[in-house]
């Protein structure tokens, strides 16, 4: 059986970081993401006895057992456990921007080999099940199931029964809230974020200050984006990812992420702001900035951020929508 999904990619608005259960994926907090609407995964996974054994495809390239393609079959394996198959698996997938890089590749790849993957095993999962499954691929994939704007619960729950995506509101709910992301570099980040995590909560001597905090300002984010207030929103996004990557920098060795173009568009960013226009910026386990602001402000944004040398692509992106099966398969 065959079966096709396309899922967008997620920017948290606060962020995942630290497990309190690696086996089960489960957060030590909730967060809180915006569904991007330009950025996606689309994934055909088919199921067919004349398959000797799993294979994963990435951008028409055949991946050989290398750490993704592991990660693909181990979620195979856990699809045909819940369907109570044995059959391999042939599994598809292209993304319309760089992988690894920092840009949640693992977060609309998950969603869609989900969604894909339990379509084409028969089972008929809702929206919170496939969230739960997309959630043990990888953390931030929970919150690539639905459309808009999402938190991620944390739940208490030790198999994390209670700990999925969730949706706050629609896209419709704040279409001028925009979302752009700066592509710096393109290359394969050295830390991954699974082992990036890790290493923080063993190390880090300031991570307990973000685990006592982060939770708050996931449920402050929520009631903020149901106000539709952009000040706080972007306050909060921008102080919740340097809170994160505080921890990072004092992680043991040190896990830097940054880039100078990075530090540099942070740098403009809040000059720009001192000068009245006003946007917030947010980073994630890449060199990537994504700066926030509202629509009435964009164009001023793409031109001066087209003004700083480094910067390969730029993308305003709004809210997206949500991960949906596809009559088109991709073989
Ligand atoms: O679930 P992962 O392995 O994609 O980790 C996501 C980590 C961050 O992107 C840094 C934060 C987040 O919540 O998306």
């Amino acid at each position: 059986m065959k079966a096709t999904a396309q899922a967008q990619s997620n920017i948290a608005l606060t962020k995942y970081w630290g497990k309190r259960d690696a086996k089960w994926m489960l957060p030590n907090n909730g967060s809180v993401s915006m569904t991007l609407d330009q950025f996606f995964t689309v994934t055909t996974v088919e199921f067919d006895s004349n398959y000797a054994q799993d294979e994963f495809w990435l951008n028409r390239q055949k991946m050989a057992e290398g750490e993704e393609a592991k990660e693909v079959f181990a979620h195979l394996d856990l699809i045909r456990e819940m369907a109570k198959i044995s059959t391999k698996a042939k599994v598809m997938s292209e993304n319309n921007f760089p992988t690894a890089a920092g840009l949640a590749s693992s977060a609309s790849g998950l969603a869609a080999l989900s969604m894909a993957g339990a379509n084409a095993a028969g089972l008929n999962l809702n929206k919170i099940e496939l969230s739960i499954l997309s959630r043990r691929g990888s953390g931030s994939a929970a919150r690539s199931i639905e459309a808009g704007f999402v938190e991620w619960i944390r739940g208490t729950d030790p198999e994390g029964k209670d700990s999925h995506g969730r949706q706050i509101a629609p896209p419709e709910h704040w279409p001028e809230f925009r979302m752009i992301v700066n592509i710096v570099k393109t290359g394969q980040k050295k830390w991954k974020s699974r082992a990036g995590m890790a290493q923080t909560v063993a190390t880090c001597p300031y991570y307990p200050v973000w685990k006592e905090t982060a939770q708050k300002d996931s449920e402050q984010m929520r009631e903020f984006i149901l106000k539709k207030d952009f000040t706080a929103v972007g306050k909060l996004a921008e102080f919740n990812s340097l809170k994160m990557h505080a921890t990072m920098i004092t992680t043991q060795p040190p896990i830097v992420y940054w880039h100078p173009v990075t530090v540099d568009i942070m740098q403009n960013i809040l000059q720009w702001r001192e000068e009245g226009l006003e946007s917030y910026f947010t980073m994630d386990a890449g060199p990537q900035v994504k700066v926030m602001c509202l629509e009435k402000d964009e164009k001023e944004l793409v031109k001066r951020l087209n003004g700083i040398s480094g910067i390969e692509r730029i993308e305003a992106c709004k809210a997206g929508p949500a991960a949906k099966l596809l009559e088109k398969h991709l073989f």
